[in-house]
């Protein structure tokens, strides 16, 4: 089958384009047939060697953690999908990854597509969606009326953020360039600051919940904008606990994990009109290289989406 893999670490030119074998499936492992695989950050993170310490990968590693498509065969142990079923998930980044015609799954990491996007909208969303969902509701605790402040509103997390944070009543605040904000008022919030104009924590104040996709200077102005115990979630710098702790604050730092559950529930807030994939670019398999490029810049508006199959 054709992958996109890396033979050791380093640049997007690493990435080659070439067959591989097929998937070996273990007993509660899925055979995905991919449609469509999205890229996120980590893809390039893990690429140049960043998570190496973390996760001792075998090379030639395939790169991509987010996937739909048709489930093609199944494990002895699987009970719950079957060949033909429409699924997506985002599986354990210590396996092979997505970028690539088939990939096997387990069971327990995979649910069924929302039914009313295209295979290409679904694979854009199981990273993004999981992480958002663990760091505004489990991590966060954010509830209906509550003020949330979302950075970067237009990106791959962001802009589904926004929409979560909606369907769940709470009034959403985001930061924005300036091209962008239209767009991400489109998306629900509430408000939206020109984080290019001046310091957004003069104008966003008393937040329940800030979810901090940035990292750095933008986490450390983000203190000032929560109420007393009012939580700083960050999913990029660890927020330090002696600054929580001096700022009568509090904080938490989400690192996503696979989650079925999440993606079963926001396949119903798709179907139901509440959340929509936001896809800003789409390349072919053959040009995972310049999509990884594209994502490294950092100033995508929604997400990357790759063609690894036919739909
Ligand atoms: N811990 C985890 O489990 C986890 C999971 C997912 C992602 N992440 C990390 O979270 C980060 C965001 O991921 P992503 O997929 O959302 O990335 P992304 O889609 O590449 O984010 C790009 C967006 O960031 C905006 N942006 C850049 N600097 C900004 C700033 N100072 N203020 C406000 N917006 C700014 C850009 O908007 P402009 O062009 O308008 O600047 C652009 O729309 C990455 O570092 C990723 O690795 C961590």
């Amino acid at each position: 089958m054709k992958a996109a893999r890396i033979h050791a670490y380093g640049d997007a030119n690493r990435i080659q384009i070439e067959d591989a074998p097929m998937p070996v499936l273990n007993d509660d492992d899925v055979l995905i047939r991919a449609v469509a695989a999205s890229v996120n950050p980590v893809d390039w993170k893990i690429r140049a060697g960043y998570l190496k310490e973390m996760i001792p990968y075998a090379m030639p590693l395939t790169l991509g953690w987010d996937v739909s498509g048709v489930v093609e065969r199944v494990g002895t142990a699987v009970t719950a999908f079957k060949p033909g079923d429409a699924v997506y998930s985002r599986p354990d980044i210590a396996r092979n990854g997505t970028y690539a015609e088939y990939v096997a799954v387990r069971e327990s990491e995979i649910a069924f597509k929302p039914s009313t996007i295209s295979h290409v909208e679904a694979a854009s969303l199981p990273l993004v969606s999981i992480t958002a969902w663990e760091a505004l509701f489990t991590a966060g605790g954010l509830s209906q009326g509550q003020r949330v402040l979302i950075h970067a509103g237009a990106g791959g997390v962001g802009s589904i953020a926004i929409q979560l944070a909606k369907s769940r009543g709470a009034h959403v605040t985001a930061t924005a360039s300036t091209a962008k904000m239209a767009l991400v008022k489109s998306l629900g919030a509430d408000e939206v600051i020109d984080y290019t104009a001046g310091d957004f924590a003069k104008q966003a104040k008393d937040m329940d919940v800030v979810f901090d996709t940035v990292g750095g200077a933008v986490q450390a102005a983000s203190w000032a904008t929560l109420r007393p115990n009012g939580i700083l979630v960050s999913i990029t710098d660890r927020p330090s606990e002696d600054r929580a702790r001096a700022e009568g604050k509090r904080s938490a730092f989400v690192f996503i994990q696979p989650n079925a559950a999440i993606l079963t529930q926001l396949a119903g807030l798709v179907d139901l009109g509440q959340v929509r994939p936001l896809i800003g670019a789409e390349f072919s398999l053959n040009d995972a290289a310049r999509a990884h490029l594209a994502s490294e810049a950092g100033r995508m508006t929604g997400k990357i989406v790759l063609y690894t199959g036919q739909p």
